[in-house]
């Protein structure tokens, strides 16, 4: 662990900021026309990393099925899989200087079917680390399962727009385009207000209908391809630092080329490897030559 961010360290335990709840880091934000960053990202350092970097929020997306598991889409992805990996961002997040920024957790396809499944998996994802966790859709079984949450006390945030669980019968993913589904997706966004969300992610929605929606709403709206008048912003780790493959989608703005980056420091290794520049006596120990004469005249 480096120097400085011992979580136990009682001095540090004691200067540590209150976390304050998601509902109302994000209603006080909005009052205060304050915009929030959020990524989604899947391990501990990467967590620990975008904390140091003053990162306001976390989500443990499904996204990860595409973005890290190697699947076309987000329906493969399991309770399991969440789980894991709330826990180790949830440990990176512990481990940062700002150990207070909340951690979203998806509930993934099929997890929230039904209002048992709903409830005990929430239930789960709180105790791997989550502050709150996400669902897709605004169906019966999704305002369903979000009161039942919200009704344990554990914060939900809605996702609207293109929903990557239904991609399977999504023609195109942006959606609201006409004015008669920009209405219906702004009656679906007062639905999952109503129904006990603290924020909705609006994906692949235009700018005109989510900058609506945020205005009609009392809660946030979390943009990723909504345009600049959401609440808060979103993108996917991967794409921002450009380790997605494949062309990126419209709304994504790549701030870095990692992969390159990764893919010299790997050429490098592999010639230094063939070259035996690496491992250099510095990498390695030696045995000494009193001990290595020792060992030599013990074998005879
Ligand atoms: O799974 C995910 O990362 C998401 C965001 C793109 C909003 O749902």
């Amino acid at each position: 662990m480096a120097a400085g961010r011992d979580n136990r360290d009682p001095e540090r335990l004691q200067q540590r900021p209150r976390r304050k709840s998601l509902p109302r880091l994000l209603s006080e934000a909005r009052a205060q026309g304050h915009k929030l960053a959020m990524i989604s990202l899947y391990d501990a350092p990467t967590a620990a990393l975008c904390c140091e970097a003053g990162l306001d929020l976390i989500l443990v997306g499904d996204s990860m099925g595409n973005a890290m598991l190697g699947y076309e889409n987000t329906l493969p992805v399991t309770m399991e899989d969440i789980l894991r990996h709330t826990g180790a961002v949830a440990r990176g997040v512990r481990g940062s200087s700002r150990p207070e920024v909340p951690v979203i957790a998806d509930l993934p396809f099929g997890s929230y079917a039904t209002l048992e499944r709903a409830t005990e998996n929430g239930a789960a994802l709180i105790r791997a680390g989550a502050q709150a966790v996400k669902l897709e859709g605004s169906d019966r079984a999704a305002l369903e399962g979000i009161r039942a949450i919200t009704g344990m006390g554990v914060p939900v945030v809605g996702h609207l727009g293109f929903t990557p669980q239904s991609s399977l019968s999504f023609g195109s993913i942006v959606q609201g385009r006409t004015a008669e589904a920009a209405s219906r997706m702004l009656e679906e966004a007062k639905s999952v207000e109503e129904a006990g969300c603290c924020a909705v992610v609006l994906e692949a929605v235009p700018a005109e209908v989510a900058r609506r929606i945020t205005e009609e709403l009392s809660i946030s709206t979390i943009g990723i391809g909504a345009g600049p008048g959401c609440d808060v912003q979103v993108l996917v780790w991967h794409d921002l630092v450009g380790l997605s493959d494949g062309p990126s989608l419209r709304f994504v703005k790549q701030y870095a080329d990692a992969a390159a980056l990764m893919q010299r420091a790997v050429e490098s290794y592999v010639g230094e490897v063939r070259s035996g520049e690496f491992p250099g006596p510095e990498h390695g120990w030696e045995l000494g030559e009193e001990e290595l004469r020792r060992w030599e005249d013990a074998r005879g």
